[in-house]
């Protein structure tokens, strides 16, 4: 099955680059590396120093280094992600390259005092919606998104803190499809452990094929003109 994946990869290619980091990012993940390790503080702004390289000064992203916008993200989601990172709970998977660089990261900062502050600080700047890069069926998805995703994520795919499903709208197209295909596929939330991962992990199998994905983001994406 393994050798099967593997092969598919190197007959798409896409797949392998899609996960694997390039010179860039590991550079800039070297850059933040050394910034956090010489903070020690709880200085939300100081934290973010180390983000920025990637996140953008704004929090607003960066396709290339594929790092998506954080600020049309509620503070609640941040928080349980880089303490996902930072458990190992997510971004352990092999295939998860740009997983394991933000890991790698979040492991860094010295403890939840720390994690708190750089979340805050994210939290002050102003939510800009990202720009759309994906086209799709946007009625078709929009029949999909009510009937199997809206339930948790909300009508105007705003977030449910109850549920902990996150906001979806206004974080970048490309980043949703693509996390959406990791958890199909396992790469995220395979492990029973990570209780919101694995949740969503399952809904991963709900749509019947890749197209379907893409029209259902295109939908999302569209909510937050
Ligand atoms: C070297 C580039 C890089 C740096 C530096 C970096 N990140 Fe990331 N970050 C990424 C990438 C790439 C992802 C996407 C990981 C994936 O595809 O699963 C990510 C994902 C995230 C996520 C998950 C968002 C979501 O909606 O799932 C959060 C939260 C996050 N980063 C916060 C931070 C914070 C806070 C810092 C600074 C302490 C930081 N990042 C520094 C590259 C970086
Ligand atoms: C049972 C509730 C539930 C349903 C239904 C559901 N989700 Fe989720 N979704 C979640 C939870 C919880 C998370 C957070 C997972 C985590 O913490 O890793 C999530 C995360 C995501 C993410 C990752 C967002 C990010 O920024 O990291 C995407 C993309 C996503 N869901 C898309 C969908 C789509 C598309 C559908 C419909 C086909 C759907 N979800 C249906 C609960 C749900």
């Amino acid at each position: 099955m393994k050798r099967l994946a593997l092969l598919l990869c190197v007959v798409l290619a896409a797949c392998s680059n899609d996960n694997v980091p390039d010179v860039s990012s590991e550079k800039a993940a070297a850059d933040a590396l050394q910034v956090l390790q010489q903070s020690s503080s709880a200085d939300g702004k100081a934290l973010y120093a180390a983000c920025a390289a990637c996140h953008g000064a704004k929090g607003e992203g960066n396709v290339a280094l594929s790092a998506p916008s954080l600020v049309n993200q509620q503070d609640w989601y941040l928080f349980r992600q880089l303490n996902g990172f930072r458990s190992g709970l997510r971004g352990s998977h092999p295939q998860d390259g740009y997983g394991a660089q933000m890991q790698a990261i979040a492991k860094t900062l010295p403890d939840e005092a720390a994690v708190n502050a750089v979340v805050s600080y994210i939290a002050s700047f102003s939510a800009e919606p990202a720009a759309k890069t994906l086209d799709g069926n946007i009625k078709r998805g929009a029949d999909y998104y009510s009937n199997l995703c809206g339930a948790c994520h909300g009508p105007a795919a705003e977030g449910n803190d109850k549920l902990q499903a996150p906001a979806l709208a206004g974080v970048d197209d490309w980043y949703l499809l693509k996390q959406f295909d990791h958890f199909r596929d396992g790469i995220r939330g395979a492990d029973e452990a990570d209780r919101y991962g694995y949740q969503m992990g399952m809904m991963g199998k709900t749509l019947p094929d890749a197209e379907t994905a893409k029209d259902v983001i295109a939908y999302i994406q569209s909510l937050a003109d």
